[in-house]
């Protein structure tokens, strides 16, 4: 989609054809077919009913991140696709709204997953992209929400950050082929990631950002949402209130934990047999390197040196880990581990599986089972022996 075409789009016809093109994909159920050949009864120009289909399409793609305001929100492909989401922007806007910085720059605001969730928290906000129809997109996302905040096309490498209180940077991390990697082919790059942290700032990166690249007195965040991780954020030292920190997003709300809940850190890892329980942390408390906060958590410790399971005799609901039962131990190798299911009538099974040679889709292939049961394994590496453990699932992840 060009600027003028989005341009189009917000004029009166523009929008006329969008409610056109919304009630044509409702009825066609989603078939671009049927839904094109009645927005063109109304609009026989192809580009113009071509943008407010594509734009209705994207608007319900829109709703797994944004909820329903994406349904009165507009998206470019790529754009959508690079956002933040709202959870997870509203988090980061909350934890600088109590900063109460006297404004916060949007550096590469694109479509605006940042940029609206810092006004729906009350910031005075502006954005900044290098892409003219972004720019566009992200103001019109202000106005269909009734938010207030400016936008502007600027290179963010170059403006001067001065009149802002705060910068946040969420850098370009994919090109024409996919994921980039290489933090120095981000856009901006690592060295200007680098240089924004040494003011008020905070910089969203990959989730699988190396700790040792994170400069001193930064702190890096892990968030997840349900379970998944999404991303990682660095506060600068001036924003910062720990050094490593996951929060999860949970189903019923938020948690959050920090070296500094962890009774472990800086010292040995806590190591112990496996117990009545085993606790599988959510990925940001591993990314963050805080399993053994949760082993603290729960009076227990870690089966493994290097294996990110937790096991204890207690049994305990927290947010930060997936708690199971251990039923028994199985034996490790296939033959025998096939006997054994069997003879437990298991048909069903999951199969969890870390720090072991283990592909679950092949295993379960090879291991045909067909009884009535459901079961769950887990494969690891408990004091560096392999070993299958039949657990219950007891209770999930989330807040
Ligand atoms: C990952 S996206 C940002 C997504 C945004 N946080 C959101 O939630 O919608 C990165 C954006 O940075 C922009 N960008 C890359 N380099 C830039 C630069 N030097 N100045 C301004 N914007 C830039 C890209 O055009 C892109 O829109």
């Amino acid at each position: 989609m060009d600027l003028a075409s989005f341009t189009w789009l917000l004029t009166g016809d523009g929008q006329t054809l969008l409610e056109v093109a919304s009630r044509a994909y409702a009825d066609a159920d989603g078939d671009p077919v049927r839904a094109t050949a009645a927005v063109r009864r109304t609009e026989p120009d192809h580009e113009r009913s071509a943008t407010a289909l594509t734009q209705v399409g994207l608007r319900v793609r829109g709703v797994a991140k944004f909820g329903e305001d994406a349904l009165r929100m507009y998206f470019t492909p790529d754009g959508l696709e690079q956002a933040t989401r709202r959870r997870v922007a509203d988090h980061r806007a909350a934890r600088l709204a109590a900063a109460a910085p006297a404004s916060v720059v949007d550096l590469g605001c694109g479509i605006g997953g940042d940029l609206l969730a810092l006004a729906r928290a009350g910031i005075v906000a502006a954005g900044v992209d290098l892409d003219p129809v972004r720019v566009a997109v992200a103001e019109a996302n202000l106005a269909a929400l009734g938010l207030e905040g400016a936008v502007m096309v600027a290179d963010a490498t170059t403006l001067p950050l001065d009149g802002f209180g705060v910068a946040l940077l969420d850098p370009a991390r994919r090109d024409g082929r996919g994921r980039v990697f290489d933090v120095d082919a981000w856009t901006p790059p690592w060295t200007f990631v680098e240089g924004l942290l040494r003011r008020p700032a905070v910089v969203k990166v990959a989730p699988g950002v190396p700790h040792d690249l994170v400069p001193d007195g930064v702190e890096a965040e892990w968030v997840s949402e349900r379970g998944d991780v999404k991303e990682a954020a660095l506060w600068s030292p001036h924003l910062a209130v720990a050094r490593r920190r996951a929060t999860v997003l949970g189903a019923h709300g938020l948690a959050t934990l920090t070296e500094e809940d962890d009774p472990h850190d800086g010292r040995p890892r806590p190591l112990r047999a496996v117990g009545r329980y085993l606790y599988e942390p959510d990925g940001a408390v591993i990314r963050a390197g805080l399993v053994t906060a949760v082993a603290g958590l729960v009076d227990g410790g870690l089966v493994d040196e290097k294996i990110a399971y937790v096991t204890s005799d207690a049994a305990f609901r927290t947010p930060y880990a997936t708690t199971y039962e251990v039923l028994e131990e199985l034996p490790y190798r296939e033959k025998p581990l096939r006997a054994a299911l069997r003879e437990r009538g298991v048909g069903r099974l999951t199969i969890k599986k870390r720090g072991v040679d283990v592909v679950p889709e092949q295993l379960r292939k090879r291991l045909a089972l067909s009884g009535d049961e459901e079961a769950t394994i887990v494969m690891t590496r408990v004091a560096g022996e392999g070993t299958a453990l039949l657990v219950r699932p007891v209770s999930g992840p989330g807040a």
